[in-house]
């Protein structure tokens, strides 16, 4: 039985030592041990044997057992922490590496300058209204004092979807009435609306079938002149372009104000010298406006022997191009991040 026991140890220990993987130490490890293995078969021995016998025999047995155990569990580890560690180096990251770079865009620029506009006015108390950018003859023209068949038309042509009457806005002017309407002459009104407008226009670096504009209005009882609105004009040039600048008008005509002026501020390039920026002039205009024409009032139901104000209408496009230094009108609509990237200010703001 001595022997039988010594034999066993010898072969297991063998092939344990000998085992390649895990697989193969387990696969041994039930061989041996499990209940129909040769261990098992020789404990059910010991009910043949003498109580002496059986008490040696039990002792062998149990070395047999604890020896055999602690082989398998040193090999068991031992394959263990091999594949734990291959794991480790199969997965092992390098810190020195560079991170990958997160490709993150830019703000639009023109969206930009419209917010930074809204700011100034918002402070003023106006407030920021949106309209449709498909919009009806009646609010684009007729409101504002362009019957059909007025030349002042011809200037403005645009895209018509249906018939003569649903047409893409050629201007964001029509807010005004559709604004005028909504208080139905009940409250004074500060309002801009910067939107998206379309014309029938040749693309070049400064014209372009769609362009932004921020139109506005002021509607109040108490007297308003041309005084308030250069005062407004005034306060908007200074805050986005500096504190230095200078504004004037200059006569013009809108049919849906009276009187009408160009709004102009002084080059920031030159200061007033003249450069190629401001053409020699000294000067540069980026909108229009004017006093609210009585037919435009009456029409919207703010009555013109209660009710006067002023209206005005920026280039959102041509606000931008000066305050960047952007001189073709197409970089907006382009979406080319190397472009925009420029003017992302995000860092330093
Ligand atoms: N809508 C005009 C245009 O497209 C700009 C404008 C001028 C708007 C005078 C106004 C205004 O509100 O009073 O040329």
């Amino acid at each position: 039985m001595k022997e039988q026991v010594e034999k066993l140890k010898q072969e297991a220990v063998e092939k344990i030592e000998s085992a390649k993987d895990l697989k193969e130490v387990n696969e041994l490890k039930v061989l041996y041990m499990g209940k129909k293995g040769p261990v098992t078969e020789l404990t059910s021995h010991m009910k043949e044997l003498s109580n002496d016998e059986r008490k040696d025999f039990g002792m062998l047995l149990n070395d047999l057992k604890q020896e055999l155990n602690s082989k398998f569990e040193e090999k068991i580890k031992k394959y263990e922490e091999e594949a734990l560690n291959a794991k480790l180096a199969s997965e092992q990251i390098d810190i020195t590496l560079p991170g990958t770079k997160i490709n993150n865009g830019a703000p639009s620029i023109l969206e930009k300058v419209i917010e930074e506009t809204e700011e100034v006015f918002m402070s003023m108390g106006y407030d920021v209204v949106d309209g449709p950018e498909v919009e009806l003859d009646k609010f684009n023209f007729e409101l504002l004092n362009i019957p059909k068949g007025h030349a002042a038309r011809d200037a403005q042509d645009t895209f018509y979807l249906k018939d003569d009457e649903i047409l893409l806005r050629s201007q964001t002017s029509g807010v005004q009435a559709r604004v005028m309407l909504a208080h139905e002459g009940k409250e004074p009104i500060r309002m801009i609306c910067p939107g998206k407008t379309y014309r029938r226009d040749s693309d070049d670096a400064t014209h372009s079938h769609q362009f932004m504009q921020i139109e506005g209005l002021l509607v109040e009882q108490d007297p308003i002149s041309l005084c308030d609105l250069k005062g407004t004009f005034e306060e908007v040039a200074k805050k986005l372009f500096g504190a230095d600048t200078e504004t004037r008008f200059r006569p013009s005509y809108y049919q849906f104000t009276e009187p009408s002026v160009e709004m102009d501020i002084s080059c920031f390039v030159c200061k007033g010298k003249g450069c190629s920026l401001c053409k020699n002039s000294g000067w540069i205009t980026v909108g229009g406006a004017g006093m609210v024409h009585p037919n435009v009032l009456n029409m919207c139901g703010y009555p013109a022997d209660k009710w006067n104000g002023f209206a005005f209408g920026f280039g959102a496009e041509r606000l931008a191009m000066l305050k960047y230094g952007i001189n073709d009108i197409r970089t907006f609509y382009n979406v080319d991040l190397r472009e925009v990237k420029n003017f992302d200010r995000r860092d330093s703001e």
